[in-house]
């Protein structure tokens, strides 16, 4: 059925309720070009302005799956999980949790993307690893998955295009920040990705997407409702993004930290995360005689799975990871406890530093980044390092003291406002 775009927005502006022949049409009429890009940007922002209800989202979720291929790992011989996470600062957990959920005894077919802003993306990490390729034919990933268990690449051109050209427009048209656009955005691409089950992490604090909990809650329980009503089992972690998570921001420094969790070490907080996670997809694929992660972290055996993941995709897990020329140590200005330090900032600086890109074109460095080697809670002492700034360019260093500047404190004792590591548990 035809519509009049016109119609169509002023029934949003209205605040009114856009029927599904309605959400169908407009989806799939701008993905074809009929509706111009001008009459798409009124309509998202009306949407931003106004939301959607349930059976809306649930609606614009499925007309942006059609307007794609879908998925399917069924000829595969045990259950597949999946997580997606909203993104943060440090956030490399994907690196050891897929092939730690093989190990254990899921198959994990994860497509992921590039980071955009201060916050990264998991292609990105796993690019500084020489000879590691992205873009896989779903032949090929079918491939790596019954070699390795695991596949993690980036999602094909034919998956959700419509999501792909409403988040280009949303990206310039100031209309990202909307629960039911990003929930049906996020959904979209893994319910056409076809996995059986989904955790998804759902991040909170200045470096996240969702500042407050209450609109974090509110974003987790639509992506499960969504995922739940499209058949996939799903849960959501709330987790902690006030502060980095690990000791590594930018690309290979993350990647290098991810092999110290798979050989069994880590920062704390990465350990914690992952091992959760991989409990709660294994829960979620409904594994009964799963294998426990802690273990499969301490005997190699996700290791073993990394190492065939990233051969299978052309990589050398073996090569040593690019470094940058240049580095500056920051130190604290005083003795104490460290009582903040800002995700957001710590972010921004190492994007400023070239782990991160502006435009989706642009290229990233692969050694630029921050390493802290100090976190919200711990004792500091003065002229002690605090953090240290990694860049291809020395001229870069001063804009990402700029981002640095009041981004961290140094008190008498722990910030007790600091977020718990896992906030809230979300199921259906
Ligand atoms: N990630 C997505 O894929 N879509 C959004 O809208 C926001 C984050």
């Amino acid at each position: 059925m035809g519509f009049d775009a016109i119609e169509v927005i002023t029934v949003k502006r209205d605040r009114g309720e856009l029927s599904t022949p309605q959400i169908d049409w407009a989806v799939d009429a701008y993905t074809r070009g009929e509706v111009a890009d001008e009459q798409m940007s009124a309509l998202l922002m009306a949407i931003l302005l106004n939301g959607m209800n349930r059976r809306e989202i649930a609606d614009w979720t499925q007309a942006m799956i059609r307007s794609g291929e879908r998925m399917d790992w069924s000829v595969l011989d045990r259950p597949t999980a999946d997580k997606h996470s909203t993104g943060g600062v440090g956030d490399k957990i994907t690196l050891p949790l897929a092939p730690l959920v093989a190990a254990c005894g899921a198959y994990v077919p994860q497509l992921s993307g590039r980071g955009l802003g201060h916050t990264g993306g998991t292609l990105d990490k796993l690019e500084s690893i020489p000879g590691w390729r992205a873009s896989l034919s779903n032949d090929e990933m079918l491939g790596v998955i019954r070699t390795a268990g695991a596949v993690v690449c980036a999602a094909g051109s034919g998956l959700a295009p419509a999501d792909k050209k409403l988040y280009a427009l949303r990206d310039v048209t100031g209309t990202v920040e909307s629960i039911p656009l990003i929930a049906s955005s996020i959904m979209s691409k893994k319910i056409a990705e076809g996995t059986g089950s989904l955790v998804l992490d759902v991040k909170v604090g200045s470096g996240a997407f969702m500042k407050d909990v209450d609109s974090a809650r509110e974003l987790a329980r639509t992506m499960v409702a969504l995922g739940t009503d499209a058949g996939v089992r799903t849960v959501a972690l709330l987790t902690a993004m006030d502060r980095p998570l690990g000791n590594a921001v930018g690309n290979a420094l993350e990647v290098a930290e991810a092999v110290e969790v798979l050989a069994g070490g880590g920062p704390d907080d990465v350990v914690e995360l992952t091992v959760r996670l991989a409990r709660e997809m294994l829960e979620a694929a409904g594994i009964a005689d799963a294998r426990d992660p802690e273990e499969a972290l301490k005997d190699g055996s996700a290791m073993d799975v990394w190492r065939r993941m990233i051969t299978a995709q052309g990589g050398d897990p073996d090569a040593p990871l690019p470094k940058a020329a240049e580095f500056l140590e920051i130190t604290a200005p005083a003795s104490g406890v460290l009582t903040r330090l800002d995700a957001l900032s710590v972010g921004l600086a190492a994007w400023r530093l070239g782990a991160g890109r502006a435009r989706k074109e642009d290229p990233v460095s692969a050694g630029a980044g921050v390493t802290l080697h100090a976190k919200p809670g711990d004792l500091v002492g003065e002229g002690r390092p605090l953090m240290t700034l990694h860049a291809d360019e020395s001229t870069r260093f001063e804009r990402a003291l700029d981002a640095l500047d009041g981004a961290y404190e140094i008190g008498a004792s722990a910030d007790p406002g600091l977020l718990p590591l896992v906030v809230e548990r979300v199921t259906a």
